[in-house]
């Protein structure tokens, strides 16, 4: 296998990913996200946009300033201040890469941007050169380029190409493309732009239609060696090409594409749930790759065939993408050394003081519940690990309910180091606890969305809540998981008004 031969993952979770409806992440966890993708061994991360704001700016740099083993790509517009920003953020990484993209479809220019051809393709060079002051390291992203005059897509790629970029982005931004007509325009691109060979073609699809991945396949088909994707498919509307389903495509089905990716597939799954619990997003059960019911058969006759020979109706290994339901993991006399490796096996690095809140947890609930999951060790991890600053602390609750009682909690929390209490009456018990919490923390806030599911079969499965909030404008989610269904929605509210409070800290510090 050539390195022609090789397609170039571009992540752009952080940044594309990011613009999905409530998808923001604050610097902690993007860090802990770029750790996992560097893992996953992903050949660049798209880690912000740096002139938008300068919390991104922040998150740009501390990636760029602290991981290695990767490139980090900033975005900019075709301007000056963008490009400024872009590099101071980036300048510290490991052969950091500009990415500047500029609008080349006749309805961006007319209605967008209100430039001609002539100034579009001026103003693409200009910024190309300006950038290459900088680095070598340019991607130039023709925007809505699946909507332009071809001719001129290759017009401002042969001209972007002279003026020092390395690759070149096709971007289906409004995700409009079909799969055979964006392949062929692939294949025009490399059959009309005379210094080609002199930059690596890429395309970035958005999912619209439903067809990002099938447009990416093609793409590469056609001759495309860089993709631009996000874990889970996230992205601004319907999302992007998701990673994980194009990379296993391009690995199960290599008899046919015959080309290869460096991703390390077994990482995949710790790495969505992993944006899932980021971002609050869940993963529909049926999702590809990496939903719930990617590897279950229910029918007798699928079960019956799957006995008798795995292939029989499966096309992958759920352990190549990481999966390793049903497993049981560990018992309550495991050992801090044997839960690190397990731990590390499942995708996530921690400190030892982390470890050490993890442990404590783990053999909690091992007391209690009989049989301990990879499920289960995953969503202490989460909670512990991605735990952010706790203004409030939950100590104690206590719930009666009932058909014949008046729901009622008691509740007590730290806050500011101090003990309070309260108790609470609601229509269930869930409704008395969010009263009591809502009570003492004072807050204002709405409860958008909650969901409970539980994390592995059985009565004495751990719950785990999610819920969005919004206060201010400001949508945040929070999670809990316990084996009582009770407290995992008091820790998942707390765990929303927490990173409020952290969230309107951090703005704080950046207007300051
Ligand atoms: O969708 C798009 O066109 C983009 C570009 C900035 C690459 O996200
Ligand atoms: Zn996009």
């Amino acid at each position: 296998m050539s390195i022609k031969d090789k397609i170039v993952i571009f992540d752009t979770t952080l940044r594309d990913g990011e613009q999905s409806p409530g998808a923001s992440m604050n610097m902690q966890e993007k860090y802990r996200l770029a750790r996992n993708l560097i893992k996953l061994q992903v050949d660049v991360i798209e880690a912000g946009f740096p002139v938008a704001s300068k919390g991104d700016f922040d998150c740009v740099k501390n990636i760029a300033d602290n991981l290695t083993g990767v490139q980090i790509a900033g975005l900019a517009r075709c301007n000056q201040k963008d490009i400024d920003a872009a590099w101071e953020a980036l300048c510290n990484g490991d052969n950091p890469r500009i990415h500047v993209f500029l609008a080349t479809s006749d309805i961006h220019m007319k209605h967008k941007l209100r430039m001609n051809r002539e100034q579009v393709l001026t103003r693409a060079i200009e910024s190309v050169r300006y950038a290459s002051k900088y680095t070598s390291n340019i991607e130039f992203s023709a925007e809505d380029a699946s909507r332009s005059d071809l001719d001129f897509v290759c017009q401002v790629f042969e001209a972007v190409i002279d003026a020092g970029a390395t690759t070149l982005n096709f971007p289906d931004t409004t995700g409009y493309a079909l799969p055979d007509e964006f392949g062929g325009k692939i294949r025009y691109l490399y059959e009309h732009i005379s210094n080609i060979d002199k930059a690596i073609l890429s395309v970035h699809c958005h999912n619209d239609l439903g067809l990002a991945v099938a447009n990416s396949l093609a793409a590469i088909k056609n001759g495309a060696r860089q993709v631009e994707c996000t874990i889970n498919g996230l992205g601004e509307r319907a999302g992007n090409t998701a990673m994980e389903e194009l990379v296993m495509a391009l690995r199960t089905r290599a008899d046919l594409v015959g080309v290869e990716t460096s991703i390390v597939t077994e990482h995949i799954y710790p790495t969505s749930r992993l944006v899932s619990t980021i971002t609050g997003i869940p993963v529909q059960p049926n999702k590809a790759i990496v939903g719930a019911n990617a590897f279950a058969h229910e029918s007798g006759i699928h079960q019956d065939g799957m006995l008798k020979e795995r292939t029989t109706y499966e096309i992958m290994n759920p352990s190549d993408v990481g999966l390793s339901k049903g497993n049981l993991v560990l018992g309550k006399h495991s050992g801090r050394h044997a839960l690190k490796d397990r731990i590390e096996v499942l995708g996530y690095t921690v400190t030892e003081e982390e470890l050490n809140r993890v442990f404590d947890r783990f053999k909690a609930l091992a007391d209690v519940k009989k049989e301990m999951f990879d499920e289960d060790l995953e969503a202490i991890l989460l909670d512990e690990v991605f735990r952010i600053p706790e203004a409030y602390e939950l100590l104690t609750l206590g719930v009666m309910s009932g058909s014949r009682v008046m729901p009622t909690a008691g509740i007590r929390l730290k806050i500011d180091n101090k003990e309070v209490e309260k108790a609470a009456i609601g229509i269930g018990p869930i409704d008395a606890t969010f009263r009591a919490i809502a009570d003492l923390t004072g807050t204002k806030s709405k409860l958008l969305f909650f969901s409970v599911n539980s994390i592995t079969g059985g009565t004495d499965a751990q719950g785990e809540v999610m819920v969005r909030v919004e206060d201010g404008g400001r949508v945040v989610i929070g999670q809990g998981a316990d084996p009582d269904i009770i407290t995992a929605a008091a820790k998942a509210y707390l765990n929303a008004l927490n990173r409020l409070v952290y969230l309107n800290k951090e703005l704080k510090k950046s207007s300051s």
